[in-house]
């Protein structure tokens, strides 16, 4: 190969894909030198070191500090708002309230002040009124210094109450948000074929995010132009509601989020406080950082809402689903936002059964609204269905995996027209995570009936679908390469803490035969990125890898194009190496990358990529079975979970570190809301939150996490999802873990915990009753 200064940038020797002709898809990479090997993070030097620049990290000149004085009480009208003495303290450069006397407001402020301030507070947490100082201690203080008289109303925080004839209305229309019914073939028939019908109640507690870096935002005007510096999962969908609002052109409002400390779904949503420091800033003619404390997001940045399910399920003999029938209620708190939402999903389309009926009642309470939350719904229906599943197995004699086995569906039943999977990693990931785990063995080994003493032990096991992951378009991607061989990666796509940045420079590594080192990656900023979506839903791998790669096969192109003018060859005879262009049928000539005229003339040579379409009437779904095993102390109620095991269809391993590290998190946040975590409102008396801390609230931590976790990727090649054939992982992999352990707890014990999570106090009640009822 033709050396030159630049080769460091490539790996020598390797072969890069072919380049497809204009107008055609690349193909399916068969050998790979980068893409599904463990490669560490681009970014992981910054991350560690604290030189990464998170939002919350950001400080301008003369920037000052806001603090939000929120409502107190879950339900109140706010009568009077006094800011006179919060205006004369020290630092104070701004206050805003409702009652602000509109001449001295900022053009926007007009339309946004019933969005920002309302009239009635529905939740406790919701603004009342707001400070930019020069410290946060002063905006603090001056916050605390705001008088306000609320009209306190009666509050219904308990979504089981919500309905009740004497239950305080929320809003004008009463307490019911809508009730949502899905039906397939004939339920009752599908009972009466059934030989075990089993029936059974389940409930889930709300649990909230808790992502390390807190919501909130640095604003910034400059003229008309405002800029937000914003921890959040997608920087385009911020723009727009911010625009929106305060009735800008989006051209004018840039939003910036280089790093996002964790999100978990609850920073899909644009808050009031984007709008909030945007006033304050205009107001102050300084840039303000507002970011919340902890406190506060607990109260108002979302969770996860709790679930009360009935299920009633029939099965034959042979272990063949006749008819599931499910029931929901639930609440996304005092507004709309999606409270049981796909909590019927996995009911609806995991297994094959041809009678299914489900009914989803979503109700207000006096509670801060619900926001997706890893996998919105489906761990909450994954508890209810693969614990009856593991009933069902028991009540035929079977074991659950191979009732599982028994029905595994290759087509997305709960979808219109019942499209195919382009993969079914069910069955699969049910088999090799079976066979990996030593299944059948500890089930044999383990369980209630093997041992005597207090300590029992036992494994659980459990499967799911999501129901996106597959992605889709839109998604435009820039790839630079420059005149040096280096090249640049430019997309809107936030990298939310789960590797995507690094994945994206794998695709342009591999299809370029550069370093993925060698790449700067310019991400997540409307001012100088791509349109991206924002990150969630599992979709951000195969949604923008695809147009990653396309874009990289563009720059192949124009530089084979180019090399071919120069060297006087047909364009078909080249092929692109990374660091050289190569004749095919004259190995003798080639061109160093360098050593391209047009490249060095024009200095860089630019692809744009695109996302193309999915194929039509296919479903795209990753599939995921966890298994487990548990310890229960019958003494003292405590359970300790020694191991798991996750087996996980979703299509192509990008980052097989990334991947693994994915299950490790999504199975982690699983345990919390199988065994530690809960929102407690003071339903009886109060109505507020009662752990609004990280003391209070019981997030698992090392000592609640097995060391012992295996991922187990079960390949399948997806020829059809996207030219990258990667479905998504993230969410995937917290669906099953809470039903996993449930399993396992009643495999060591013969107690079934209906209810989340499995704390020490409601297994030492449940043991004591077993007790009584010998
Ligand atoms: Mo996720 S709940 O789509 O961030």
């Amino acid at each position: 190969m033709a050396k030159d200064s630049t080769s460091i940038y490539y790996t020598e020797g390797l072969p890069v894909p072919e380049t497809p002709a204009a107008g055609k898809a690349p193909k399916p990479w068969e050998q790979t030198d980068v893409i599904g090997k463990p490669w560490p993070r681009v970014d992981a030097y910054e991350r560690v070191s604290g030189t990464a620049v998170y939002p919350s990290d950001i400080l301008l000149p003369g920037m000052l500090y806001g603090a939000i004085l929120t409502c107190p009480h879950p339900h109140a009208r706010v009568r009077r708002v006094d800011t006179a003495t919060a205006e004369t303290m020290p630092g104070v450069r701004a206050v805003v309230g409702p009652e602000t006397r509109e001449a001295d407001l900022p053009w926007s402020y007009r339309n946004v002040k019933s969005k920002i301030f309302p009239p009635v507070c529905r939740f406790e947490g919701e603004p009342v009124a707001a400070v930019a100082a020069e410290t946060p201690f002063q905006a603090w203080d001056a916050a605390r210094a705001i008088q306000v008289e609320y009209e306190i109303l009666p509050h219904v925080s308990d979504e089981r109450r919500a309905l009740d004839a004497n239950a305080p209305k929320i809003h004008d229309g009463g307490n019911k948000v809508k009730t949502e019914t899905y039906s397939r073939g004939d339920v009752s028939k599908g009972f009466a074929d059934a030989d075990v019908v089993l029936e059974q109640h389940y409930r889930t507690e709300a649990e909230l995010h808790t992502p390390l870096e807190l919501h909130g935002c640095v604003a910034n005007w400059d003229g008309d132009e405002l800029t937000l510096w914003e921890s959040t999962q997608g920087v385009y969908a911020v723009q727009s509601r911010v625009a929106e609002t305060l009735g800008l052109p989006l051209a004018k409002v840039r939003v910036v989020g280089h790093y996002v400390g964790g999100g978990f779904g609850s920073k899909l949503r644009t808050s009031r406080y984007s709008i909030i420091a945007a006033v304050l800033a205009r107001r102050s003619a300084r840039p303000v950082k507002l970011f919340l404390p902890r406190e506060e997001t607990y109260l108002s940045m979302g969770n996860r809402p709790p679930s009360n399910m009935t299920l009633k399920a029939g099965v034959k003999k042979d272990g063949t689903l006749t008819a599931l029938a499910f029931t929901c209620l639930g609440t996304g708190g005092a507004f709309p936002a999606g409270g049981t939402s796909l909590v019927d999903w996995q009911i609806r389309d995991l297994y094959r059964c041809p009678n299914i009926s489900t009914e989803c009642t979503d109700v207000y309470i006096n509670a801060g609204p619900a926001r997706p939350f890893r996998a919105p719904g489906h761990p909450q229906g994954s508890w209810a269905l693969e614990q009856m599943m593991d009933a069902l197995a028991e009540a035929i004699g079977m074991d659950p995996v191979a009732l599982r086995l028994k029905n595994i569906p290759t087509v997305s039943q709960g979808r219109q027209g019942s499209p195919p999977y382009t993969t079914t990693g069910l069955e699969p990931c049910l088999t090799e995570g079976a066979r990996q785990f030593g299944w059948a063995e500890a089930r044999r080994s383990l369980g209630a009936a093997q041992h005597k003493g207090p300590i029992r032990r036992g494994v659980g096991m459990a499967a799911s679908v999501w129901i996106v992951g597959g992605g889709g378009p839109p998604s435009t991607v820039i790839v630079k390469l420059f005149a040096d061989g280096s090249a640049n990666l430019n997309m809107g796509a936030s990298d939310i803490g789960t590797g995507t940045k690094t994945i994206m420079a794998m695709v342009v590594a591999e299809e370029l035969g550069l370093k993925p080192e060698m790449i700067r990656i310019e991400h997540a900023d409307t001012g100088t990125t791509q349109y991206a979506t924002p990150s969630g839903g599992s979709k951000t791998v195969p949604t923008e890898a695809p147009a990653v790669r396309d874009a990289a096969v563009q720059v192949k192109r124009q530089v084979l194009e180019m090399a071919a003018d120069e060297m006087g060859l047909p364009v078909d005879d080249l092929a692109y190496e990374g660091a050289a262009v190569a004749s095919r049928s004259r190995p003798d000539r080639r061109v160093p990358i360098t050593g391209i005229e047009g490249l060095r003339k024009r200095g860089v040579v630019v692809g744009v990529g695109h996302r193309d379409p999915n194929p039509e009437g296919k479903s795209i779904n990753p599939f995921c079975v966890q298994f487990c095993e548990v310890e229960v102390n019958t003494q003292t109620g405590e359970m300790r979970i020694l191991r798991f095991l996750s087996a996980n269809e979703s299509g192509r391993v990008m980052n097989r570190m990334s991947f693994d590290s994915q299950v490790i998190g999504g199975i982690t946040m699983g345990i919390g809301l199988a065994a530690t975590e809960m929102r407690i409102l003071d339903t009886e008396q109060t109505g507020k939150l009662v752990n609004r801390n990280w003391h209070d609230y019981k997030l698992p931590t090392a000592l609640d996490v097995p060391a012992d976790i295996t991922s187990a990727p079960v390949e399948m090649p997806d020829a059809e999802a996207n030219t990258t054939g990667a479905k998504g992982l993230g969410e995937p992999v917290t669906i099953p873990t809470a039903a996993a352990v449930a399993n396992a707890v009643y495999h060591a014990t013969g107690i079934r915990v209906t209810e989340s999570p499995i704390h020490p106090l409601r297994l030492c009640s449940l043991l004591e009753q077993q007790t009584k009822e010998g």
